[in-house]
This record gives structure tokens, sequence and C-alpha cells, in this order.
């Protein structure tokens, strides 16, 4: 039984390695402990190539922790399932060859065994709800990569989902789009209360969309600290302007405090 003060991801000591063709072992994680609790927004933000993507895969169920207690639910991340939908950076994570509404239906058929009706009902809601409702019946060559990431959402939202995990969604945006769908996104998560953990390496998207913030070492990534933001939502806010001050530098002297990871992080 889950109890509503159960998190929805608890991860203790958590460390991910990566196995080279040699045998050679490269620890791509280093002892990750935080919780990720029901409804909140819960961002990473680390350098590029810290070891984010790599967490995020564990919590999905495509990679298995070598040491520590990974938990979902109370149980240990195994298998993805359609509970952790996963939106990539990539523009290409829809079928080619369906319509934005087709991927959608298709996603509900095969992961919710919903019959036709339904699922084409959902999916008319969802499009709704991501404002693409306009692209339905077109193919993702026929989108651009802002519609592409509403569709990928709309159909990660559409199986409803204990938790969206989005690894930096909007990263490859231009800067007024990348904008529209952080607000966008704001609204989707107020509305839907769905759980969602979210990379970025974006300090005003993290602090913008996130209840809290996780701050994550360069390679490999420890827990450097967690930060709370959910009271900074305006962005000229004096609070806003000091949380940012204080990401950055827990991001920027990251080389000296290598030495001494910060191991009460949660
Ligand atoms: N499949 C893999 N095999 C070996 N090393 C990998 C693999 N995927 C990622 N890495 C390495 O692990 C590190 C962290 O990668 P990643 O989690 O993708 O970083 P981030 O998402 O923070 O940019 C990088 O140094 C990367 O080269
Ligand atoms: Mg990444």
């Amino acid at each position: 039984m889950i109890s509503s003060t159960t998190p929805l991801v608890s991860a203790t000591g958590v460390s991910i390695d990566y196995i080279d063709a040699g045998g050679r072992r490269t620890t791509a994680v280093e002892d990750a402990s935080f919780n990720v609790q029901c409804g909140e927004t819960f961002v990473m933000i680390g350098p590029s190539g810290c070891g984010k993507t790599t967490l995020l895969k564990a919590i999905a169920g495509f990679l298995r922790p070598a040491r520590g207690m990974l938990l979902v639910e109370g149980q240990p991340a195994r298998e993805p399932g359609p509970d952790r939908a996963v939106v990539f950076q990539d523009f290409d994570q829809l079928f080619a060859w369906r319509t934005v509404r087709d991927n959608v239906v298709y996603a509900l058929r095969v992961a919710r065994k919903m019959p036709s009706g339904a699922a084409g009902k959902k999916a008319d809601e969802m499009l709704a709800l991501v404002d693409i409702a306009r692209a339905a019946h077109r193919y993702p060559h026929e989108l651009s990569g802002g519609m592409k990431q509403r569709a990928a959402i709309a159909r990660a939202l559409a199986l409803e989902p204990s938790m969206l995990l989005m690894d930096e969604p909007f990263g490859a945006l231009d800067a007024i789009t990348r904008n529209q769908l952080q607000i966008e996104l704001k609204g989707i998560h107020e509305r839907t209360g769905v759980t969602i953990v979210l990379v970025t390496h974006s300090i005003q998207e993290a602090i913008y969309l996130g209840d809290r913030v996780m701050v994550m070492s360069s390679f490999p990534a420890r827990v450097r600290e967690i930060v709370d933001t959910r009271d900074a939502t305006d962005i000229e806010s004096t609070h806003f302007a000091e949380l940012t001050g204080r990401l950055r530098a827990l991001l920027v002297h990251r080389e000296e405090q290598l030495d001494q990871p910060d191991r009460a992080a949660l």
C-alpha cells in the first residue's frame, strides 16, 4: 500500500555505472540520495555530461543502479512502464508515419489497451490540453519543433502516468517557443497535478518550473544540494534573482567542491 506520504521516488545512495566493451566500469552517478514527492515538479540541474540523463533513465527503468536503492512507488525501479512516461529532448520521438492524433491513439491502445473510440476521445482531450488540436491530422514532418514537443507531451500525459519524466524537453527550441512551453507546462502541472521530474541545464527554467531543484556536480554526478524554489514564480522578483545567484554559485564552484561532496544533501 502506498500512503500519501510515501515519496513517489526514493533514492538512497544510488550509484550507476556504465561498463564498456572491454569490461571497464565507469561510475556516472555517485551516491545520490533524494526523494520525489507526489505532485511536485522536481528538477535535476547540472553541467552537461554530468549524469542527469543517466539518473532519469534509471528512474524510468531503462538502467539499473549498481549500488544503493532506487524505489518507485515503494518498489525497486525495474522495467519501464506507462506509469513513467518519458519526454526526451529529441524531436524525433513521434512515429513519423502516424499523424499527431494517431500517435496518441496508438500509445493508448498499446500501453493502456484502450478501445479505439475511447482512445480517440482521450487523444482529442490531450491535444486540446497542450494546445495542438489544430495540428491533430498533421504528420510529424509537418510540425515545428515546439509542436512536436507539445505532441510528445500530449502522448505522455494521455497515458495518465504517475509521473512525467522530461529530459531537457525544451533544450532544442528557440527562446520564445521555449518560454511559451514553460508557461504551458506550468499550467498543465497545475491543472493535472501530475508529478514531474525534469532535467534541464537552464537555471531560469529550473527555478520557474521547479518546486525543488537538485543541483548535481560535474561528472560523475553527485547531489550537491536540493534547493526549495516553490515560491519563486515571478521571474522579476528579488527572490527569483537570489535563487538564480545561489544555483549559479553551486554550479560554477563545482570544481573546488568535487573533493568534498556534500553527502548530507537530503
Ligand atoms: N551508454 C553509455 N555508455 C558509456 N558511457 C555513457 C553512456 N551514456 C552516457 N555515458 C557517459 O556518462 C556520462 C553522463 O552522461 P549523461 O547522463 O548523458 O549526462 P547528462 O545528461 O548530464 O549530459 C557522460 O560522461 C557520458 O559520456
Ligand atoms: Mg542528458
